[in-house]
């Protein structure tokens, strides 16, 4: 196993929530891009093992520490053994309906985090910072699809995650115009899914999912009975509620096409990562039973309260300035995440 070392081509990184879903994607991005992650995590929903799982699909050894992120102590310590580059920032809590049971953990960790990485970057001069924000911001949709300029309004978003979301970019934009030498790139991430091509690695949701797909996931290896519908009275084709689901590959992709707008001291950007495509319930079923082979069950249900019908991103913004497209389609998100559900039918454990 090679030893990334800090004098490869590129830069170190800094992920927090590097061995969660998204982190862990992104990391190996980074490695196969030249650079070098350094992942730090509170493993509160996250697994050591993911990250061993990376160091088997990237042939690298992976810098990384179990570190709270609101532990600032912990965290200028990192700042200070390395010369970091850039942060590509993934650590958050991110469960919808935990987030109205809980909104001051919510605040208080994913508000905190953020403050506590903008206060080491000030100490210790890095300049370049990447933020996964989600498509959440927008609220209820005024037209379709949602491009860069539709309006965020906090007051419109219905849960303490989503308004966490919003408060961050808004605490990233007043930071930007107190430090204009900085870059600050915010990227709204529509619906992830899939799980990395090996099979490897993918989300594991630790009690039930909140998420349609590894909900129907879990249900497809028996570990849940049926999948519940929530609404089937949308003003959608079907019925049935409409997202922008996109492989989590291309999201990492995504945020190492954006990286190199640092390069050109980009300043404030933001970017949508999204198909551009939306599908709905119904036919994200259908999917996962083509990808499995298998029936899955389902019940019909009354609408789940805060959600929307229809939501899907302009993905034009970042094809025109990050030259960033999706190329995995709606067969290949099922089949690389039922090729991880079942050879992992309980996840990292
Ligand atoms: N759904 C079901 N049954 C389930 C779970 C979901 O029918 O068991 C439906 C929802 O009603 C919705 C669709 O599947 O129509 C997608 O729901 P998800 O919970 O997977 O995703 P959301 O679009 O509700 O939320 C996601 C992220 C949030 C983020 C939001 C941004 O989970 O973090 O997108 O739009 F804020």
């Amino acid at each position: 196993m090679t030893e990334v070392s800090g004098d490869q081509k590129k830069q170190y990184v800094l992920v927090p929530g590097g061995a969660g879903f998204i982190g862990s994607h992104c990391v190996i991005e980074l490695v196969t891009a030249g650079y070098t992650p350094i992942a730090v995590d509170n493993e509160c929903n996250s697994s050591r093992e993911c990250l061993k799982r990376v160091e088997q699909i990237t042939g690298c050894k992976i810098i990384s520490y179990k570190i709270d992120c609101l532990d600032l102590e912990s965290l200028r310590d990192i700042f200070k053994k390395y010369p970091i580059y850039a942060i590509i920032n993934c650590a958050a809590l991110k469960s919808v309906g935990e987030s109205v049971q809980k909104p001051i953990l919510y605040y208080k960790n994913n508000i905190g985090c953020l403050l506590n990485l903008l206060t080491c970057m000030e100490e210790f001069n890095v300049k370049n910072f990447l933020f996964s924000s989600s498509a959440t911001v927008y609220g209820t949709p005024k037209y379709l699809p949602l491009d860069e300029k539709h309006p965020c309004i906090g007051d419109a978003i219905t849960n303490p995650y989503g308004k966490s979301k919003y408060i961050c970019e808004h605490i990233l934009k007043d930071t930007m115009v107190a430090h204009p030498e900085w870059n600050i790139i915010l990227l709204r991430y529509f619906n992830p899914v899939g799980a990395h091509k090996t099979g490897l690695i993918g989300e594991n949701p630790i009690g039930k999912p909140n998420n349609l797909m590894p909900y129907i996931a879990q249900v497809v290896v028996g570990r849940l009975p049926y999948v519940n519908i929530f609404g089937t009275d949308y003003n959608t084709p079907d019925g049935t509620g409409v997202r922008d689901y996109i492989h989590v590959v291309d999201v990492a992709m995504g945020h190492i096409a954006a990286m190199k707008q640092f390069e050109i001291n980009c300043g404030l950007k933001i970017y949508n990562l999204g198909t551009g495509k939306g599908y709905s319930v119904r036919e994200m079923i259908k999917a996962l039973e083509k990808a499995s082979g298998k029936t899955i069950p389902y019940k019909e249900c009354s609408r789940r309260s805060g959600d929307l019908a229809t939501v899907y991103a302009d993905p034009t913004l970042a094809a025109q300035e990050l030259g960033w497209t999706a190329q995995r389609n709606l067969d290949e998100m099922c089949e690389d995440l039922w090729r991880w559900q079942s050879n992992n039918p309980n996840g990292f454990q």
